[in-house]
């Protein structure tokens, strides 16, 4: 398969058919924009499994996507877009660098849920922008913007549910959306990337003990296990992972 392009933690083909990509879930793992990187093993194939289950459960509702279908143990095939560089993130609990940045003590929950931008740009590190930023640097028009936002909180919301049934409290979580051209040369803003516990902040509802990236940002350790333990929360049947205990 011709590569397209390698990310941080995923590599995406030229898909089988026109129109098409196959998104490959790598074990690596980075944080603090890549200053500190390690390989997990097993990592990638906990999150190509949950990551197309959230997408199946969005299927519930008519939020469109890019999701086709999970192909392998690490591979899903999914609708080629055009990334629009910006990430989304909403936070619902104070955590990682809204702390830092603001003082908010981690673990408050927040007023309201808070809707982020941040440019998509590793050589800038990822900076948060503002919406006149986005405007002033066209990375995406007025129209695209209310449609990504609308379609945030509505994840936002969908996620709080699916998780809190499976006792585990959403904390945070990044979105990436792209442009889905139709052969008429008209597109549609869809949801794309990945969402798992790379991309969420994902506590235990009762003991807030963290399930998510979080525990390899920290070193706190156990993150196969924490991924492990949210995909048998969602009933996901993993293949044996050959991960040394
Ligand atoms: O690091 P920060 O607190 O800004 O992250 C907020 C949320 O967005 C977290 O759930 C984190 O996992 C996610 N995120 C991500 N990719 C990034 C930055 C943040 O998935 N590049």
């Amino acid at each position: 398969m011709k590569l397209l392009y390698e990310g941080k933690a995923k590599k995406l083909f030229k898909g089988p058919q026109k129109g098409t990509i196959v998104q490959y879930f790598k074990d690596d793992a980075t944080a603090f924009n890549a200053q500190k990187k390690d390989t997990v093993i097993g990592k990638g194939i906990i999150n190509n499994y949950i990551s197309s289950r959230i997408f199946q459960a969005i299927n519930q509702t008519d939020i469109p996507h890019h999701f086709i279908k999970r192909l392998s143990e690490r591979e899903q095939l999914i609708k080629e877009v055009e990334i629009i560089p910006i990430e989304i993130i909403i936070r619902k609990v104070a955590a990682g660098t809204i702390c830092k940045r603001l003082g908010i003590k981690e673990g408050q929950v927040l007023p309201n849920t808070l809707v982020e931008f941040c440019l998509k740009n590793d050589e800038l590190s990822d900076p948060i922008i503002s919406r006149e930023h986005i405007e002033m640097m066209q990375l995406a028009n007025n129209f695209e913007m209310e449609t990504i936002i609308s379609t945030a909180f509505r994840i936002s919301d969908f996620l709080t549910g699916l998780f809190s049934m499976i006792q585990i409290q959403l904390i945070d979580f990044k979105l990436e959306f792209g442009r889905f051209y139709n052969s008429n040369g008209f597109h549609e803003v869809i949801l794309a990337d990945e969402i798992s516990p790379d991309s969420c902040r994902l506590w235990d509802i009762k003991t807030k003990k963290k399930l998510d990236k979080d525990r390899f940002r920290r070193n706190l350790g156990g993150l196969i296990e924490a991924y492990t333990d949210i995909a048998n929360r969602m009933s996901i049947k993993l293949p044996e992972l050959n991960v040394e205990k």
